[in-house]
């Protein structure tokens, strides 16, 4: 940038940050951090794995931004693929048994890379809508069954399933939680096959509709499953006529290096929630996956309509743009590079922990990995004034993008880069983790 085109870069993000802080309702953000500061990046372009911000200045997104960039950014076919479809239908309704061929050929296409029977998709806008979906769903399957009392979804601990009200209640992170009326029958339980087998004797198996997992948990500091523990899931739902319903709403369509997350953990669920990295954020689309034998079972079970959807169900755009977004992550074998790169981004934890005391907890699949910091490995107690945070703010001064969690007293750094990633680019998120971690020790940790 010169001098000149500096200047009046700064002075636009001065602009863009008035009217920010006036009119823009931020999602997921502190009220009094936006009035204070102003927006944190305003960014205007990005490519591959890196975005630009109106100063120009770029960063590595080393969580593909919300875990869904996952094809990485710039990719133009995708533009093109969603104005040839505005060009020919921008929208028609997918209700009444209407429908168009980018819907259609999504659904084929989800089918086909779905695990067991999964085989017939309701789409959303995102995962919050999808999983509400598959609640009504799931407790009106059993309704239409005759098990009208079967009403509670038990999700885990530490979960995170969206914000609408049905996706907060089911959240196991209470922080999301906290507002008032969220809706009833929702259950937490800790990530031991004892205490789901302990809840579900107490609250009865005629009382609970279905069980919720991300088979990975993302938001929630991408912790792994016990072993076995899906296995064991299946077997416990079967048992007790539960539905199991997967969340691979972060998980899903190549992040773990399967097609699904589940697929790692040898279960198939009853019902599937998907969104994110079906269209890699490019357009926002979601759904609920369901089994064939759910599927036959409400079709010769209801009577009249499923009084259930949304006016962009099925938006043509989207799907065509989610059908484009798919076909590159096949054509540029993607997964595969998924595998590898998601090796090298382990084997930098492991460096990362031999050069810092501090680390620990190294985990991950895929390109979904996180490391802890940690006071006492040992008795694993974290530094009273999380490490994470600081390390985050260090580490966009070196030009990285980084997530830190704390929810529940943790303090977690995660890692979920575009899948178009390098053996070099992983190489430069650790040695950015490296710097930044040095430069705040400097300072002294409490
Ligand atoms: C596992 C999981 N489920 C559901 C959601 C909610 O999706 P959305 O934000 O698209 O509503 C998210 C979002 O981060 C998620 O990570």
């Amino acid at each position: 940038m010169t001098m000149k085109t500096k200047e009046n870069a700064q002075v636009r993000y001065e602009e863009l940050a008035a009217i920010d802080k006036q009119h823009f309702m931020h999602p997921t953000s502190s009220f009094k951090q936006q009035q204070e500061k102003g927006p944190g990046f305003i960014f205007t372009e990005g490519k591959g794995i890196y975005l630009k911000d109106i100063r120009g200045k770029q960063v590595i997104d080393g969580l593909s931004s919300l875990w869904n960039v996952n094809i990485g950014h710039g990719r133009e076919e995708l533009g093109q693929a969603a104005m040839d479809q505005m060009k020919k239908l921008a929208f028609s309704s997918t209700f009444s048994t209407n429908s168009h061929e980018p819907a259609i050929m999504l659904a084929e296409k989800v089918a086909q890379m779905t695990p067991g029977d999964l085989t017939m998709t309701f789409f959303t806008s995102g995962g919050s809508d999808a999983n509400d979906t598959a609640f009504k769903t799931s407790r009106q399957y059993w309704r239409l069954k005759g098990k009208t009392d079967k009403k509670k979804i038990i999700s885990r601990n530490k979960s995170y399933h969206g914000v609408s009200v049905g996706a907060s209640s089911a959240t196991g992170l209470p922080g999301f939680r906290n507002f008032p009326s969220l809706a009833p029958d929702f259950y937490y339980v800790d990530s031991s096959i004892q205490a789901l087998k302990e809840m579900i004797a107490r609250e009865g198996a005629e009382t609970i509709a279905a069980f919720i997992s991300e088979p990975i948990q993302g938001s929630g500091g991408v912790n792994l499953p016990p072993e076995n523990y899906f296995k064991e899931v299946r077997e416990i739902c079967n048992q007790n006529e539960i539905l199991f319903i997967a969340d691979e709403v972060i998980t899903g369509f190549g992040r773990t290096g399967t097609n699904f997350g589940i697929e790692n953990f040898g279960a198939v669920p009853d019902m599937m929630v998907i969104a994110k990295g079906i269209s890699s954020g490019y357009a926002p689309i979601g759904g609920m996956v369901i089994s064939e034998k759910i599927k036959n079972e409400l079709i010769e079970l209801t009577d009249g309509v499923y009084m259930h959807g949304y006016t962009y169900s099925g938006h043509p755009m989207c799907c065509a743009v989610a059908l484009k977004n798919l076909e590159i992550i096949e054509e540029e074998n993607m997964i595969e590079n998924v595998r590898n790169m998601g090796a090298e981004l382990q084997n930098g934890f492991k460096w990362l922990a031999q050069r810092h005391e501090e680390i620990g907890n190294i985990r991950g699949i895929g390109l979904l990995g996180a490391v802890e910091i940690l006071k006492d490995k040992e008795t694993n107690t974290r530094f009273a004034d999380p490490v994470s945070v600081k390390v985050v703010e260090e580490a966009l001064n070196h030009g990285l993008l980084a997530r830190s969690i704390v929810y529940e007293g943790q303090d977690t750094l995660a890692f979920a880069p575009p899948f178009c990633i390098n053996k070099e680019e992983v190489e430069t998120i650790i040695s950015i983790i490296d710097k930044s971690l040095t430069e705040v020790k400097k300072k002294g940790l409490k």
